[in-house]
């Protein structure tokens, strides 16, 4: 099963075995290095059909980078649960089977910045695995933080547009630190929980096999009889979870830009596997509202003293890809690619993205054919009454591709169970329509203030020295106060020290979430690095 995939992609892997020059038209030639001219020094003529193949094909080699995670790194390898501890909760066979070991594909990325920017600067990594499984593709499309920057997926785009390199001369090219990012962090105080994770260590891992990987969400399991659980899944390094400190960062992107995209390339080259643990936090239906914050609020971590995280399985990497753009650029992750035993809930950014990646990609691959691609296909059958289109490559036989049809043909619906079937989990769900933000997603501070209490003094002098010099690049002298003034609400020393560090007045500290007294901070001199 675990090499399942790899057998497919066989039929799509070309190896030239350096012999001789076929043009797409399958014709022989034997000169490639002179266009076909009139005369000696005379101009190129049109009729030089290889010449145009060859350039024509060149001029078309690109296409558009994702809008956010464009530049990334993947690999094949397989996944295998423990045991069938998780079958109570779901009939997803993968998760639950032991003696099914299911083929995935991962593509680690960072987000902001462009497919060429560098590798280790401060910013969200992503952890995207699509799992080949029997029941059809599963895409578990994670960050290595737990907790995202916004709770609606309406917001999306004004993020990404304060995120990314500002629009007149694109600078700075893949940071946070700017005007148009902390300006939106400022206003939006959503933000602050993951600005926090943002400015700590792990924004900065040392390298994608020592990162943990978080689905963000909560997400939901199924049972075969119907029965729902919420869930949230966690990736945890076997390596542990290693961070480069920012003086290091600043170096190696000078010195390497591929350092992390090098790390995972040659540690599978040589035999070094990388491996991580699935674990799963479950909460019943029944406790939906047992917290102080709402399991569908995607800035909210559910705490593992709260909530253990139960290991499930055992991810491993094991096979670079051939073809870095017709695997790893071309994948397609997409959070609605999912299967029977598992769905989602009514998290208002999760319903966002079940739009957003398919629409994307439409345009990112050239039309509605691109999960044909080989590293897109699932390892089981495909069998639907959709046609042509940009890239078509099957060749789709008979008279109908509709249903209900008397003629035969085309792929009627057959009946079936769930799980065999999927189904979708039978949410009750009612109320009037309304544009307004929940109230209990109104906590912007609680956590982020958890966060800060949890880290140790050297993790909190990180953290302080993170923000100092981030807002320190930023020329609106408002913005960074407004920014200093947010952070007195997670906590007074935080915004003490980085208000000092800037050299700010004090903020006004209204009420903090967290009084909760901080490590000294007193050895931290001036904003640190040298960009
Ligand atoms: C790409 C994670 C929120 C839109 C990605 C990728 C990851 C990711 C890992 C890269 C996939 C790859 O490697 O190909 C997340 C997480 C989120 C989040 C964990 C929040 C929990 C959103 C939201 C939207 C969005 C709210 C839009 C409403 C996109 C788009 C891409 C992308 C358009 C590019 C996809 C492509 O071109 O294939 N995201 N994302 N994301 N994300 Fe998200």
């Amino acid at each position: 099963m675990a090499d399942e995939k790899q057998r497919a992609l066989d039929g799509a892997r070309v190896d030239p075995d350096g012999s001789r020059l076929i043009t797409q038209q399958g014709v022989r030639v034997d000169h490639t290095d002179d266009s076909l001219a009139a005369g000696d020094r005379g101009p190129t003529l049109l009729e030089d059909f290889h010449f145009r193949e060859k350039v024509t094909h060149f001029d078309h080699e690109r296409i558009p980078e994702r809008v956010v995670h464009a530049r990334g790194a993947g690999a094949y390898g397989h996944f295998t649960p423990y045991d069938d501890r998780l079958a109570r909760y779901t009939a997803a066979e993968f998760l639950t089977d032991p003696s099914v070991t299911t083929p995935v594909f991962v593509r680690f990325s960072t987000v902001a910045g462009s497919r060429g920017s560098a590798d280790t600067v401060r910013d969200v990594r992503g952890f995207a695995t699509k799992f080949y499984t029997r029941q059809g593709n599963y895409d578990l499309v994670g960050n290595n933080f737990p907790v995202f920057f916004i709770q609606d997926g309406i917001k999306f785009p004004d993020f990404v547009h304060a995120v990314k390199p500002e629009p007149h001369n694109e600078i700075p090219q893949a940071q946070s630190a700017h005007d148009t990012f902390w300006d939106f962090v400022a206003l939006q105080p959503e933000t602050l929980h993951a600005v926090m994770w943002l400015m700590s260590d792990r924004a900065i891992p040392r390298s994608y096999r020592m990162m943990q990987g978080f689905g963000v969400h909560t997400f939901r399991l199924v049972t075969a009889d119907g029965r729902g659980t919420f869930v949230k899944f966690h990736w945890k390094p076997a390596l542990g979870t290693h961070s480069l400190v920012w003086e290091e960062c600043q170096r190696i992107a000078g010195y390497d830009p591929d350092f992390n995209r090098r790390d995972l390339w040659e540690a599978i080259e040589s035999g070094a596997f990388p491996e991580w643990e699935l674990g799963v936090q479950l909460v019943e239906e029944t406790d939906e509202f047992a917290f102080d914050f709402d399991l569908l609020d995607p800035t909210k971590i559910i705490p593992e003293e709260r909530v253990p995280v139960l290991p499930v399985g055992r991810l491993v990497l094991d096979r670079n890809p051939d073809n870095f753009f017709a695997e790893t650029e071309q994948v397609a992750f997409h959070t609605a690619n999912i299967v029977p035993g598992i769905d989602f809930t009514n998290d208002p950014l999760l319903q966002a993205r079940n739009f957003s990646y398919l629409d994307t990609q439409l345009i990112r691959l050239g039309g509605p054919n691109f999960a044909q691609i080989p590293v897109n296909r699932p390892v089981t059958e495909v069998s639907t009454n959709q046609r042509d289109g940009y890239g078509q490559q099957r060749v789709h036989r008979g008279r109908t591709s509709y249903t209900p049809n008397t003629l035969g043909g085309g792929c009627p619906v057959v009946g079936g169970d769930f799980p065999e079937v999927f189904r979708h989990y039978q949410e009750k769900v009612d109320g009037s329509k309304i544009r307004k933000r929940s109230a209990s997603f109104a906590d912007h501070h609680g956590q982020a203030a958890l966060f800060w209490n949890s880290m140790s003094e050297v993790e909190r002098t990180h953290i302080v020295a993170a923000f100092r010099f981030e807002l320190g690049k930023v020329e609106t002298v408002e913005i960074r106060a407004a920014v200093v003034a947010q952070l007195g609400r997670v906590h007074a020393d935080l915004a003490a020290a980085v208000a000092e560090g800037l050299g700010l007045p004090l903020p006004d500290l209204g009420e903090p979430a967290s009084t909760q007294s901080s490590p000294a901070l007193s050895q931290l001199g001036q904003p640190t690095g040298t960009i």
